[in-house]
């Protein structure tokens, strides 16, 4: 046991390295998780088992971001779009945060990780809100990265209800008409954290899938065939390597 302990930090300290020594770290990364059903459709699993996985991967994937000084991580965990899955599949998803926490909070703890939520919490399950609500309390004091869980998420209603939160201090005087995009900004949910400077998607699919529409505008975007289950440690290192190698001009030249 304790020499994988010992080959693991070793592996992942000359990670460290050979990144950082490339270029700078994203700030803020935002992951579509996607391909989980197509991974367990490969294995004549049910598509819960896809998930499942996928949910190890966070874990993984979480520990190695903050490991590598990432300042935001954003997962896109479930979308608004999502509740027209068939129920089982849906009832599963809402029951995952709650075993992803209870079996990884105190690492997170451990980590100084602080966990966030962004998405409409009025429809989830009361379970799940819980679970969430526990671990954004007891994480609230924690100064390493914000983890940001996207749960019941969609940009263009998040978009919508930004607006119509706009006209209601409009009309009470509370901001006059000049709407400038930082101002905008902090009516989103995202509101507080940079926009992401880099995207990551996986599976093939090329879409934003209603995802951070407003905050994507500069970002940069790494697309991989790898299903989220299949994701690993050198995936996200790849993806960091080609960001470190783009140029941003953010409109400039
Ligand atoms: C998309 O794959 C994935 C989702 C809709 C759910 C994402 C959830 C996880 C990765 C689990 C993580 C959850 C927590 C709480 C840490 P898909 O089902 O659409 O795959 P397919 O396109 O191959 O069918």
């Amino acid at each position: 046991m304790l020499k994988i302990v010992k080959d693991w930090m070793n592996k992942s300290n000359s990670i460290n390295k050979d990144v950082s020594s490339e270029g700078p770290i994203p700030e803020h990364i935002a992951i579509i998780m996607d391909g989980n059903g197509r991974w367990a459709k490969k294995r004549a699993l049910p598509r819960s088992a896809g998930h499942h996985e996928g949910m190890k991967v966070v874990k993984k994937v979480t520990k190695l971001a903050s490991n590598l000084g990432v300042g935001i991580l954003t997962v896109y965990a479930f979308s608004t779009e999502n509740w027209k899955r068939p129920k089982d599949e849906v009832n599963y998803l809402m029951r995952l945060p709650e075993e992803f926490l209870s079996t990884f909070l105190p690492e997170l703890i451990e980590e100084n990780i602080q966990v966030r939520i962004m998405g409409d919490k009025t429809q989830l399950p009361s379970h799940t809100l819980n679970a969430v609500e526990k671990a954004v309390e007891e994480t609230k004091g924690n100064t390493g990265m914000i983890l940001n869980f996207a749960l019941n998420y969609g940009s263009r209603s998040e978009i919508l209800s930004a607006i119509e939160e706009m006209m209601i201090d409009y009309k009470n005087n509370e901001i006059d008409s000049n709407v400038s995009e930082e101002l905008f900004s902090t009516y989103l949910m995202s509101s507080g954290l940079k926009d992401p400077d880099l995207l990551i998607r996986t599976s093939g699919e090329m879409r934003l899938s209603n995802f951070m529409l407003w905050q994507l505008a500069y970002t940069e975007f790494w697309f991989s065939d790898v299903l989220w289950p299949d994701f690993s440690e050198a995936h996200l290192i790849e993806a960091i390597t080609a960001y470190q190698k783009r140029g941003r001009r953010f409109g400039g030249i």
